[in-house]
């Protein structure tokens, strides 16, 4: 119990200066080129992934007519390697012309014609990590107009090439020029992944009020121990992070690969329960145009997606981990509801998991609960219960805990806004 007035506190504390965009008041949704197709500038031999305005309309297509874009995945994003090697005669950013020939205004323009929106990438510092031309301090006026010209709508800003003095200068500057083009534009900053990621030499309330989402560590990379990686970072510094987060303001641990080859099925539900919790951005970077039916059930995921997506936009924790390997993790929701994860790293059987809702700190009451990836209701639930879940090796269970019966009655609708109305259901649960 005292656990869960810790964080009543927590979400009330929030800080209120937020970048006053108006923009990503919930974590932004999307696709992002880096992961999956890197600089492939190849376009005579690999036509089909190499960065160019053809990659961006396939992905624009699928997003718009395969059901993502009605589910929140709205932006498409460049990354690095887009742009021509020269500045134009007027010391603008050019797109490449043999790659990009019809322009980038012309690519925001099917993008938003699909009801989609357009990220493009920069770099604050001589060059792009890829080498290509970067944004210096004198140059980040002009490139914010130019964006704002093209009717982008996010910019990437990475900070290859440049050094602690000049980035400190740099990302604000940015978020002024982007705010003073009079074009709302979303801005991610890769600030704190160059600094190390924590304070002292990261200032979190200042990246709040400057930007709407930061990377704060490495890239991510196609395999599952790039992804534990990750997310083990970020667990084990939340008491830094987690109170950094909050609507127009998010911690990056960086793009979803499932649907790539790095992750098993298991893995893929893994990344995508923990990203929910983290509240955390949600850029696929896979092929939308051969995905395996499993991935996208995961990524396509209604309740999965509507907890990451949860209004009060309070970032989850991690509360428990056990000598069995099992780990826990929590993120309150609105409507008094919350999210479980029970997360596995064995890696010899499905693990047979006992405990109860008071061990992990709920208050008196009986809870609904609906398993997330199972996708059905497994009845009410009470505080003292002990229940057994099964959890496969690097896998997880969610769930997701309606408010309490004998809460608040108008608060109890929105599980079933979450779920749609195909689900079906059912109390055959896991109760012992
Ligand atoms: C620019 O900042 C002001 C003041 O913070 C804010 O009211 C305005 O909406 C911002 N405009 C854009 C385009 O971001
Ligand atoms: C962090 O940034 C905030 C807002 O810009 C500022 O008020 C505060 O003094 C900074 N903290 C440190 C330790 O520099």
């Amino acid at each position: 119990m005292g656990f869960a007035v810790a964080f009543c506190v927590l979400a009330i504390t929030v800080p209120i200066f937020t970048l006053d965009n108006g923009l990503m008041r919930t974590p932004p949704m999307g696709w992002l080129a880096w992961e999956r197709y890197r600089c492939d500038i190849d376009c005579q031999n690999d036509p089909k992934n190499c960065i160019s305005e053809a990659l961006f309309r396939d992905m624009a297509d699928r997003l718009s007519e395969d059901g993502w874009r009605e589910l929140g995945y709205v932006y498409i994003n460049i990354d690095d390697c887009w742009a021509s090697m020269d500045r134009d005669a007027n010391g603008r950013l050019q797109a490449d012309p043999k790659r990009f020939p019809s322009g980038i205004p012309h690519l925001a323009q099917y993008i938003h014609d699909r009801g989609l929106k357009l990220g493009i990438y920069g770099d604050m510092g001589t060059h792009t990590c890829g080498g290509y031309p970067g944004t210096t301090l004198d140059d980040i006026t002009t490139d914010a107009q130019t964006f704002a010209d093209w009717e982008v709508d996010m910019l990437k800003f990475d900070g290859c090439y440049s050094n602690a003095k000049e980035q400190e200068k740099g990302y604000p500057a940015m978020s002024k020029a982007l705010n003073a083009t009079g074009r709302p534009i979303a801005y991610s900053c890769s600030w704190p992944a160059y600094q190390g990621g924590l304070p002292p030499k990261v200032n979190y309330t200042q990246l709040g009020e400057i930007c709407n989402l930061w990377r704060n560590y490495g890239d991510i990379q196609d395999s599952w121990s790039s992804v534990l990686t990750i997310a083990d970072w970020f667990f084990n510094n939340q008491d830094i992070l987690q109170p950094a987060a909050g609507p127009g303001r998010w911690n990056d641990p960086d793009m979803l690969v499932v649907g790539d080859f790095g992750l098993s099925m298991e893995q893929s539900r893994s990344q995508m329960a923990l990203w929910a919790i983290m509240a955390a951005p949600l850029f696929m970077s896979n092929d939308l145009r051969t995905i395996s039916s499993g991935a996208r059930t995961i990524l396509q995921n209604r309740v999965a997606i509507g907890i990451n997506q949860d209004p009060m936009g309070v970032q989850g924790r991690r509360l428990l981990v056990e000598k069995s390997g099992i780990e826990v993790f929590w993120r309150p929701l609105s409507d008094k509801a919350s999210a479980l994860v029970f997360f596995s790293r064995r890696t010899d059987m499905p693990y047979r998991y006992l405990t109860s809702l008071a061990k992990l700190h709920y208050t008196h009451g009986t809870y609904q609960i609906y398993d997330v990836f199972a996708e059905r209701e497994l009845g009410p639930l009470k505080d003292s219960t002990d229940f057994v879940v099964s959890v496969n090796p690097t896998g997880v269970v969610m769930w997701y805990i309606s408010a309490p019966a004998d809460a608040d009655q108008n608060s109890a609708h929105m599980g079933e806004k979450l779920r749609g109305p195909a689900l079906h259901r059912k109390s055959d649960g896991i109760l012992l």
